[in-house]
């Protein structure tokens, strides 16, 4: 089964963004952690990353449309996209929030998320490893 993995904003500048909060992986190297964690679960990733809102509505309207599981970080258009939030309650197949940080623990406005509601749940604060969790959580909803 196919899982759509959709990042949002920033997310493909790991190489310069804070290690101390987002860890030391580069985002290839992320991807691949991703895709091999899906496999071991049985899984293929289809992974995609995307500074444009428009752009991440468009795959979730495509995970609508086939019935394919998400996992999710959506960045910074966790705490106020409303557009995002109203396109993932279309998907009907599972859908995890990730963050690499752990949101709840940093600034106020961080605090909020948007996305959670419509999520079946949210994995934040183990880095790399909240992708894996995911999957596993995954593999478990289906
Ligand atoms: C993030 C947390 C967000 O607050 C932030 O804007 C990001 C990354 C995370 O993975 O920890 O860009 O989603």
């Amino acid at each position: 089964m196919k899982v759509l993995v959709i990042n949002g904003p920033n997310l493909s500048r790991l190489d310069i963004r804070d290690s101390s909060i987002y860890g030391d992986m580069s985002y290839p190297q992320l991807v691949n952690l991703i895709e091999s964690s899906a496999l071991a679960h049985g899984f293929t990733a289809d992974v995609r990353q995307s500074d444009d809102e428009a752009q991440i509505i468009s795959w979730l309207h495509e995970a609508a449309d086939n019935s394919h599981p998400v996992i999710i970080n959506p960045a910074a258009f966790t705490h106020y996209s409303y557009a995002i939030r109203d396109a993932a309650e279309l998907v009907k197949s599972p859908l995890i929030e990730v963050h690499l940080s752990n949101p709840l623990a940093r600034e106020e406005f961080r605090h909020t998320s948007v996305i959670s509601g419509v999520a079946n749940g949210t994995i934040g604060g183990f880095g790399p490893n909240s992708y894996a969790l995911a999957m596993s959580a995954l593999k478990a909803l289906l």
